[in-house]
């Protein structure tokens, strides 16, 4: 490949809050299905501030690359890849998966058994996930590349609603069907971070009778009351007791959307199973709740030992009293993408509406700042590694 460059900038975890741009190696053909990609987008998650936040196991200083919501044009493809070619765009689920062990197969690729043994399912740039180097960068490899990408309409248009497919809108929608949820039927979303906003759009495309949105965070919540949802902010009173004085009642489905991170009421002290015990309580008996926010089997920075081993105290007889039914894990992305990059093209669905800010990869850093303190409106960043957008 004559015009590449050899080498590229990349979003370097460094440790605890400090992340800056290092100029790497730009990656290689290394197995005949890879191709290499050169990243148009890559976005910000939430699950990265997890690890920025060092409440992970992920170590700083070890070349730890970030970026699992990666898009771009293949530049390259392994003598193995038949479906793709030299100038394709594509958006690449987060999960790496092979395509080929039962659970792929089933169509579990969130928990491919083949990519990253001893542990469920891989990703590009996560700890723990696999050895898959994360695409905040200008060139990514994309692992079993037929079996991975998604192919969209060649040139720049809907660029940001179809970064959105990587990742948060398909978990949005994830959370959703966790729940069980019918059309018609009513729905709190806890959490109004992209994750939320995208469970709560999922709802509305899904014919919802009502949407809650709960949150504090004033920007989040105008962006849930935009989409036609009943914004609640947790600060002001529980909002359980909101959201069943407002419906009338119970809801049928609720969505956590929020994580092991979930705050209490003062908005800064954390509090583990707060949501997932809300959600417990906000839910009709034999209704259904969906869990994609992330809770971990060990959390370094935890309030108290116990959630330190991912330990939560649930109100797990309430649960079994109500017969509620329960979904959690990480999304099978390509369970979702087609269908809603379908919904993107035919005009149907405008997910973007969540994307507050467009960058540059020097620029990221001051953004992962201010993304983790939620502040000047930042809720979901797209860098743009190769400039131009
Ligand atoms: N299952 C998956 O495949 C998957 C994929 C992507 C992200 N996630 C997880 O989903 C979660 C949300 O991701 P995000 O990008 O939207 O994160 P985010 O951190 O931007 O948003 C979380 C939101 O929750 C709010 N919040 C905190 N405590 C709350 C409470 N008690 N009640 C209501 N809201 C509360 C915060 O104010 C924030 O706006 C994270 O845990 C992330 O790791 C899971
Ligand atoms: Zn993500």
């Amino acid at each position: 490949m004559p015009s590449q460059p050899k080498t590229m900038k990349a979003i370097h975890y460094d440790g605890p809050f400090k992340v800056s741009v290092k100029e790497v190696d730009v990656p290689k053909i290394q197995h005949s299905d890879d191709a290499i990609i050169k990243v148009t987008t890559a976005a910000i998650c939430g699950s990265d501030l997890h690890m920025y936040q060092g409440r992970t196991a992920a170590e700083g200083g070890t070349g730890l690359i970030f970026g699992h919501e990666n898009m771009g044009i293949i530049e390259e493809v392994g003598p193995g890849v038949t479906l793709l070619q030299k100038g394709d765009r594509i958006v690449l689920p987060f999960n790496v998966a092979d395509g080929r062990c039962q659970n792929c197969e089933k169509g579990f690729t969130a928990f491919c058994t083949g990519v990253n043994p001893g542990f469920a399912g891989g990703a590009y740039g996560y700890v723990s996930m696999g050895p898959y180097m994360g695409g905040q960068a200008q060139y990514l490899r994309v692992p079993f590349a037929d079996f991975n990408a998604l192919k969209l309409p060649p040139g720049k248009e809907h660029e940001s609603d179809f970064a959105l497919l990587a990742d948060i809108f398909p978990t949005g929608w994830h959370g959703v069907e966790l729940s069980g949820f019918q059309p018609g039927e009513t729905i709190a979303v806890f959490g109004a971070g992209p994750v939320g906003l995208m469970a709560a759009y999922s709802a509305q495309l899904r014919g919802a009778s009502k949407v809650f949105v709960v949150d504090t965070v004033p920007e989040r919540l105008d962006a849930a009351k935009k989409i036609g949802c009943i914004p609640i902010d947790f600060k002001k009173s529980d909002p359980v007791k909101q959201i069943i004085e407002k419906n009338g009642g119970m809801v049928d489905r609720a969505v956590d959307a929020v994580g092991y991170q979930a705050v209490d009421a003062s908005g800064s002290k954390e509090k583990p199973n707060i949501v997932l015990d809300q959600l417990i309580h906000v839910t009709k008996p034999t209704g259904g709740l969906g869990i994609p926010g992330l809770y971990v089997p060990s959390d370094p920075g935890a309030p108290d030992a116990q959630s330190g081993k991912g330990q939560i105290l649930l109100s797990f007889g309430k649960l079994f009293e109500k017969g509620l039914k329960l979904g959690t894990g990480q999304c099978n992305v390509k369970a979702y993408n087609r269908q809603l990059r379908d919904l993107i093209t035919s005009g149907k669905a405008k997910p973007s509406f969540v994307v507050s800010h467009d960058i540059n990869i020097d620029d990221a850093p001051g953004a992962y700042e201010k993304f983790d303190k939620r502040i000047d409106g930042y809720t979901k960043v797209l860098i743009h590694p190769n400039g131009d957008w």
